[in-house]
């Protein structure tokens, strides 16, 4: 392990303001959200869609990192040129996913723990070789009734810092994200409780495993009401409690804190990361920025709809929400941006309808 160059990815990956693109759901994740709007789920689409987002002109200077899944990370664009190539030229850090996915938790229904612990040594030097130099492993949490268990949250905190070693070892800056999920009628305050208690045994469980806390990030959720909660806080009090929370339990030697979206929607998920950095009184110990998928890539999706005609506007829209989330890392974010850019994606759709006809 080469301490000194985990610490200056780490730096790289949270500095300017800049955050991650997670563009690393599964085959199958990505098939099920082509499949809602319509487009073709086959290798080739899945290919075109993210040669799409690598090539976005200007990507570089709003993102700092891409999250790549297995499949994206060995193909090629159009014209021959590495997906990792393109990154790089673009000034982008690639990363890769290295978890398998989650599974039923033995003996805990209602519980998931994450596998691909075995042979991830093997798997993480071969991403190294390609050019991945950071890795990302989800551990899922879900809230119920009596959910979740003590030892629900330990299994997957153990998993993510086996997971966090191994990677500094092969020289991979791991993110480590511990996702609580949304689903469901919790209150704000039952989330942020949940989500101390996993952070807690997840840091217990990452210095017993020696992880180097320098070398490394968190991607966490946003402590938030459920879904179906009668009481939605607002986006200040959403700020507030997720500050709150990550100050008791993130040590300051974390560089970064590179929070997931987990489905809400875009504009909410850069107004609350911006209240973040507004209404802190005292300078946060860490980075605080994004590692959105859906709160990115969702809008460009949707313009996109597998057809190529639409790619130019849906690389705007793209562009538009990770700079909507860099404004957000300093602060300067204003719901104004996105009424403006939804007027012009709206003019631009009326032309492109005209230019079909
Ligand atoms: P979302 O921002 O869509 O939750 O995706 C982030 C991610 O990487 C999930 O593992």
């Amino acid at each position: 392990m080469n301490s000194r160059t985990l610490i200056e990815t780490a730096k790289a990956l949270v500095a300017d303001a800049k955050g991650l693109l997670a563009m690393d759901e599964s085959n199958s994740t990505c098939d099920k959200r082509f499949a809602k709007s319509g487009i073709e789920q086959s290798e080739e689409t899945r290919r075109a869609y993210r040669e799409l987002l690598v090539t976005t002109p200007g990507l570089g200077d709003v993102i700092s990192g891409a999250i790549l899944y297995d499949e994206t990370i060995r193909q090629r664009g159009k014209d021959g040129t590495p997906f990792i190539e393109t990154l790089v030229g673009a000034g982008i850090i690639p990363g890769i996913k290295v978890d398998i996915g989650a599974k039923d938790l033995a003996g805990h229904p209602g519980e998931l723990i994450t596998e691909g612990l075995d042979g991830l040594r093997v798997r993480l030097k071969e991403y190294v070789d390609m050019g991945a130099r950071f890795a990302k492993w989800r551990a899922i949490i879900v809230i119920g009734d009596a959910l979740p268990s003590r030892s629900g949250i330990d299994a997957n905190a153990h998993a993510l810092a086996r997971y966090a070693c191994l990677s500094q070892e092969c020289g991979l800056v791991p993110v480590v994200e511990p996702e609580v999920l949304m689903d469901g009628n919790h209150t704000l305050s039952r989330c942020e409780e949940v989500t101390e208690d996993v952070l807690s045994s997840v840091f217990s469980h990452l210095r017993a495993q020696r992880v180097l806390l320098e070398g490394m990030l968190l991607k966490p959720n946003m402590v938030l009401p459920g879904l179906s909660c009668a009481t939605q806080e607002s986006v200040d009090e959403v700020a507030d409690a997720t500050i709150r929370c990550l100050l008791r339990v993130v040590p300051a030697a974390v560089p970064g804190i590179m929070f997931l979206s987990g489905g809400q929607s875009g504009e909410l998920a850069s107004a609350r990361l911006n209240a973040m950095h507004t209404r802190a009184k005292e300078p946060l110990p860490w980075a605080v920025a994004f590692s959105f998928g859906r709160a990115i890539q969702q809008p460009a999706l949707e313009i996109w709809r597998g057809e190529e005609i639409h790619a130019k506007d849906a690389q705007q829209a793209l562009h538009h929400r990770a700079a909507c989330n860099r404004a957000a890392c300093r602060g300067e974010y204003r719901g104004e941006m996105d009424r403006k850019s939804s007027e012009q994606t709206s003019s631009n759709n009326n032309r492109n309808k005209v230019a079909v006809a």
